[in-house]
């Protein structure tokens, strides 16, 4: 197995050490459980086929709740099931419930042509909520009612645990038992949890994130995904960390550190808890773009060094319609998680996601979801290929004058124009 040792990632060395060995892909992830195949899948000759097998799990479609309050417990997770979700992962369950203390409001949200208090459409929205804070046994018992009752269906576990590698094999050992088909594991909550060297603490730090995953993955039987934080310069540099140390998959983005505003009456922050507050996670439409870039960041890192067919990416950031879930895709991603959309939406959104991403397909005539996964990913390149690129084609069309060569060729009158001339979409 490839792995890193702490000299290459505390040195310079890690990329360059790192890449020669993975280029060659010499490490292929063998599976953890073999090849679990439900339900045919099959679908009318005409209709595109919305299903997905990643890391030997075979969904319907390729939509997941994503970590969070539509996976608080078992009456929304039956819920998300019944309207036909892919798969689901629970919110984050640790071993002591007890540490876990919420406040509320821990919520605000971000409204388009204003700050908080404008009626306006909801694009951004922010938490500071902690992980679960129901006890840990509840939640155990419900996955495996899920599983009793959804045995064809993906659940998946999403853990977190301190710096401890006894409480880590014994949050897995535990949750495996429930049958649950694949674990998430947070290295990626931004607020709270860090404090105690949990969540983002770990997913930030190379040399933490190699030891912990060595523990977790040297422990689960089922398939790992590690859920990266976009709060980092280089978000694929844990991520290939995370995969060199045996995990399967990689989840991105958790929430983008944040502060939602200031109330400009009582000049408190928002949100706004006994007249205080603390930076959050943001979420939802205005993260997407910043979630679309962490995944193709990631998707180009594991195109170049890992195997595609064992190694899993799930995108995560903003998704509220097919055409979301597609660009995603376009990028290299297996499956899309949805958080937010479905706090804002409810569980019929995988209705009209499943329908938009249809006719996403049938324009194009793609008929599986592998038929464009990644289509879009080669037409990422440097700042200086484009420059080349564009000298290269002005040359070629001396005659046909597109956009302007110069900027001493703006003028005032045409300047709109102009600057349309330049525009892409
Ligand atoms: C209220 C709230 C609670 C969340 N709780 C968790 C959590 O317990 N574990 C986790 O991994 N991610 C958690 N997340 C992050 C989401 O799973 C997701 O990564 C992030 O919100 C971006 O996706 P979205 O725009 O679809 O919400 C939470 C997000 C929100 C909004």
């Amino acid at each position: 197995m490839a792995t890193l040792s702490m000299t290459q990632i505390r040195t310079g060395n890690y990329t360059s050490g790192f890449s020669l060995n993975c280029r060659k892909k010499v490490y292929v992830r063998p599976s953890r459980v073999g090849f679990k195949v439900f339900g045919s899948g099959s679908q009318s000759s005409s209709e595109p086929d919305l299903s997905v097998t990643v890391n030997g799990l075979h969904m319907p479609n390729p939509f997941v709740i994503g970590s969070g309050p539509p996976g608080t417990n078992y009456t929304v997770m039956k819920r998300a099931f019944d309207e036909g979700w892919g798969a689901v992962i629970a919110k984050t369950v640790s071993l002591d419930a007890a540490k876990v203390i919420n406040v509320t409001p821990r919520y605000a949200r971000l409204r388009a042509n204003g700050n908080g208090s404008a009626k306006g459409e909801i694009i951004g929205w922010q938490n500071i909520e902690l992980i679960s804070d129901r006890p840990l046994e509840t939640m155990l018992k419900e996955f495996k009612q899920l599983k009793d009752e959804y045995p064809d269906r993906i659940l998946i576990a999403s853990i977190m645990e301190e710096y401890n590698k006894a409480a880590w094999e014994e949050l897995i050992d535990r949750v495996e038992q429930t049958g649950v088909d694949a674990i998430e594991i947070n290295f990626s909550c931004p607020h709270g949890m860090p404090e105690r060297k949990m969540g983002a603490a770990v997913g930030q730090d190379c040399a933490l994130l190699e030891e912990v995953c060595g523990w977790i993955n040297a422990k689960a039987t089922v398939p790992v995904w590690a859920k990266m934080t976009p709060n980092i310069t280089d978000i694929s540099q844990p991520a290939r960390v995370a995969l060199s140390s045996g995990s399967e998959g990689i989840a991105a983005i958790n929430t983008i550190m944040s502060v939602m505003g200031i109330n400009l009456d009582t000049l408190r922050p928002e949100p706004c808890v006994e007249g205080y507050s603390t930076p959050g996670g943001y979420s939802a439409k205005a993260v997407h773009p910043i979630a679309l870039g962490k995944v193709m960041s990631i998707a180009k890192m594991m195109k170049a060094e890992f195997d595609s067919e064992n190694y899993s990416l799930s995108a995560i950031g903003g998704v509220e319609t097919g055409g979301d879930a597609a660009e995603f895709i376009l990028l290299g991603a297996n499956t899309v998680q949805v958080c937010t959309g479905v706090m804002m939406h409810g569980y019929g959104l995988v209705k009209k996601l499943s329908l938009e991403l249809k006719d996403f397909m049938k324009k194009h005539n793609f008929k599986s979801i592998e038929d464009f996964r990644g289509a879009s990913l080669e037409y990422f390149t440097t700042h200086t290929d484009l420059v080349k690129r564009q000298q290269e084609a002005i040359k070629q069309r001396k005659a046909i004058k597109k956009g302007l060569q110069s900027d001493k060729d703006w003028t005032g009158d045409g300047f709109v124009k102009e600057s349309e001339s330049m525009v892409s979409n």
